[in-house]
C-alpha cells in the first residue's frame, strides 16, 4: 500500500531527512586514505544518536552497523570493519536515520584522494542519473517514467544499472511501497506519482556489466565482473510542483 503523508508527517520526514543528509556529509568528509570503514560507522552512529534519532540500518534484518560502506567493486551493503581506505578508492556511503517515527535514507559515492578519470565519470553519471529521474518525480508522471530516464541516461553514458535492488517508498518504515526501479520492463506495475508520496530514488550504476553477486557474509553485494560501481540516493517528497529533496545534497563535494 502506498501511503500519502499528511502535512505533519511531512514535517517529521523533513527532520529525519535533515539528520540523514548531515550523517552522509559527515561520513563523506571522513573518506580519506588511512581511515577505516569502522571509524566512519562509529562517527555516524554517534552523530545520529546525538540528534535524538536512531540509525535505521542497525539491526535491520540483522545488519550489524549504522552505515553501509561499499568500496570499488562493492555495489551496496558493504559492512564497515577493519578495511583501511586507500588513495584511489571510490567509497559508497549509504545511511538511514529514524526520528520521531519517520526514516530518512540517502547515499553517495565519494572519492578517496585522487581517483581515475573513469571512476570520476562513473560517480558523476550516477549522480546525474538521479537528477534525470527526478524530472519525472511529479504529478502527471508514473514511476516507470522516472525509471526509464535513469536507465537511458546511464546506458547512453556507457554504464549499466543494477536490477536486483531498487528504490522504494520511505516513511514510517524504511522500505515502503512502491518499488522505484532504475530500469523498465513490460511486466512492471505503473504507479502514478501523487502529492504526499515520499520515496527514495537510488540508482546503483556499474562501470561494466549489470550483473551482481552477494558475498558469503550474506550482505556485501559486488559486481560480478569486478568493475567499479557507484550509488546515489535521496529521499524526496512528491508535491503539486517541483519534488522536494528531503535529504539535501547541497553540502556534498562537487
Ligand atoms: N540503504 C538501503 C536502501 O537504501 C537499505 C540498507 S539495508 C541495511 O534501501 F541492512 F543495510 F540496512
Ligand atoms: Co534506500
Amino acid at each position: 500500500m502506498i501511503t500519502l503523508k499528511s502535512k505533519h508527517e511531512i514535517e517529521l520526514m523533513r527532520q529525519a531527512g535533515k539528520i540523514t543528509a548531515a550523517a552522509r556529509a559527515l561520513a563523506g568528509k571522513m573518506v580519506t586514505p588511512g581511515v577505516t570503514t569502522h571509524e566512519i560507522d562509529k562517527a555516524v552512529y554517534e552523530f545520529i544518536k546525538s540528534q535524538g534519532a536512531t540509525p535505521s540500518f542497525l539491526h535491520y534484518q540483522g545488519y550489524p552497523a549504522s552505515v553501509c560502506v561499499s568500496v570499488n567493486d562493492e555495489v551496496i551493503h558493504g559492512i564497515p570493519g577493519k578495511r583501511v581506505l586507500r588513495e584511489g578508492d571510490i567509497v559508497s556511503i549509504d545511511v538511514g536515520a529514524c526520528k520521531d517515527g519517520f526514516h530518512g535514507d540517502c547515499a553517495a559515492t565519494f572519492a578517496c584522494g585522487q581517483i581515475s578519470e573513469e571512476a570520476r565519470r562513473l560517480i558523476e553519471v550516477t549522480r546525474q542519473s538521479f537528477f534525470e529521474g527526478l524530472k519525472y518525480a511529479r504529478e502527471g508522471y508514473r514511476v516507470p517514467d522516472l525509471s526509464r530516464a535513469i536507465q537511458d541516461y546511464v546506458e547512453r553514458n556507457g554504464f549499466s544499472v543494477v536490477r536486483e535492488y531498487v528504490g522504494h517508498g520511505v516513511g514510517r518504515k524504511m522500505h515502503e511501497a512502491p518499488e522505484i526501479p532504475n530500469y523498465v520492463d513490460h511486466r512492471m506495475e505503473r504507479p502514478r506519482f501523487l502529492r504526499g508520496m515520499t520515496i527514495a530514488v537510488e540508482p546503483m550504476v556499474n562501470m561494466g556489466a549489470a550483473a551482481i553477486k552477494v558475498m558469503p557474509d550474506g550482505w556485501t553485494v559486488k559486481t560480478a565482473d569486478g568493475a567499479y560501481s557507484a550509488h546515489y540516493e535521496n529521499s524526496i517528497l512528491i508535491t503539486d510542483g517541483e519534488p522536494e529533496l528531503l535529504t539535501d545534497p547541497s553540502d556534498l563535494p562537487e
